[in-house]
């Protein structure tokens, strides 16, 4: 089913929803996208002809609204820990206000489906004003946002008609993981090697994506509990910190159900006090270096009386089952992939938990597929 696909085909081709069927690009379009950005002779990324220098520019300010902000999260930590690049992020309603004190030449990265959201494009025209250099990550080329910026990147998710963003985030998140790839060679900061072993893991991906798709018995499984509860815990930390946002934020839109998503090492600072058997906690948790660190998060959420429900991968399985009340086993990737691949899973749960509530899946209520008004 998933190799007859073509993003970009209109129609429901006989899934339930639009949303289902954008889920199950996610394979499609990250090959997609990759193979966009990625010289399949040489296997290192190619990016289009800038008017600026990825070696020099002083820092980086990434804007954006709803889940194009949480790729851009995403971002932040690959630029600031791969490319060794300064990054300051906001959302685009805050950004265009804030007058935050920028040197010339710096770059301004916004992030968007549609190209025309009414937030970002006025924070586009704010950092312009301020001599910044616009890059922007977008879906719709021919967009508002593409003619006003000086370079485009785009994503190769085709059209995404459900309202709740899907592909799309993950498109995104691929094209920032390349961007991220170009800078640090241009930043002297990764070797030919160090290039290699990243790309690796990206073209990796796409096979690695259509795997999570045999876990819809076990994300069900996890739905069923999340869909009886009336507030639901999200928890990650690193770039598994905006994957827990972006899932939060997929339960809020399409199910109503109240969600919140914390880092998970700050917990002990406030959402603590929440923790008790009627809020589940849906933690991410693959096996990175943080891996440690959050499942004793978990622990502490656990003794408390904390239901877990844990992504995790196939390294990290054995040490969750100990706590994990319900568990989700993706394929083990590398550190730098594991926030797209993780994605995929908590949106598949928001999608589960929606239809068993019988909620109107690609139209939410009061939400709109692109918000042209301020
Ligand atoms: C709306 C949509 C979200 C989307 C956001 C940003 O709120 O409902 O799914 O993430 O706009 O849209 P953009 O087109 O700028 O990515």
């Amino acid at each position: 089913q998933i190799t007859a696909l073509t993003a970009g085909s209109i129609g429901k081709d006989g899934y339930r929803h639009y949303m289902e069927k954008e889920l199950h690009e996610h394979p499609l379009v990250i090959g997609q996208t990759l193979q966009r950005m990625i010289d399949p002779a040489t296997r290192k990324v190619v990016l289009p002809d800038m008017p600026f220098d990825l070696a020099t520019v002083p820092r980086a300010v990434i804007t954006a609204c709803g889940s194009a902000f949480y790729a851009g999260m995403v971002g932040r930590y690959w630029l600031e820990e791969i490319a060794r690049l300064p990054v300051d992020i906001d959302v685009a309603s805050e950004m265009r206000y804030r007058n935050p004190p920028l040197t010339a030449g710096s770059l301004g990265l916004l992030i968007s489906q549609s190209g025309e959201t009414a937030d970002t494009l006025a924070a586009l025209r704010s950092l312009r004003e301020k001599a910044i250099h616009i890059l922007s990550v977008l879906n719709v080329e021919h967009s508002t946002m593409a003619r006003e910026s000086d370079v485009m990147l785009g994503t190769v998710a085709g059209p995404e008609i459900s309202v709740a963003s899907t592909k799309a985030f993950t498109a995104q998140l691929t094209v920032l993981a390349c961007l991220t790839i170009a800078t640090a060679r241009a930043r002297g900061k990764l070797d030919p090697l160090g290039e290699e072993e990243l790309v690796a893991a990206l073209m990796d991906l796409p096979s690695r994506a259509a795997e999570v798709f045999n876990q819809g018995d076990a994300i069900r499984r996890m739905a069923s509990i999340v869909a009886e509860a009336r507030d639901v815990l999200y928890l990650g930390r690193g770039s598994m910190f905006p994957v827990a946002m972006e899932g939060a934020l997929k339960l809020k839109e399409i199910s109503y159900i109240h969600a919140e998503a914390y880092a998970a090492g700050e917990m002990k600072h406030g959402p603590i006090s929440l923790i008790d058997r009627t809020v589940p906690i849906v933690a991410s948790v693959p096996s990175t270096p943080l891996f440690d660190k959050t499942l004793s998060n978990l622990q502490e959420a656990k003794a408390r009386g904390g239901r877990l429900l844990v992504f995790t991968d196939t390294k990290g399985a054995e040490r969750v089952s100990a706590i994990a009340e319900q568990m989700v086993v993706l394929p083990h990737v590398h550190d730098f992939v594991a926030p797209i691949l993780q994605t995929i899973p908590v949106q598949m749960l928001a999608y589960e938990v929606a239809v068993s509530k019988g909620t109107d899946v690609d139209q939410p209520r009061n939400l709109a597929k692109s918000v042209t008004v301020e």
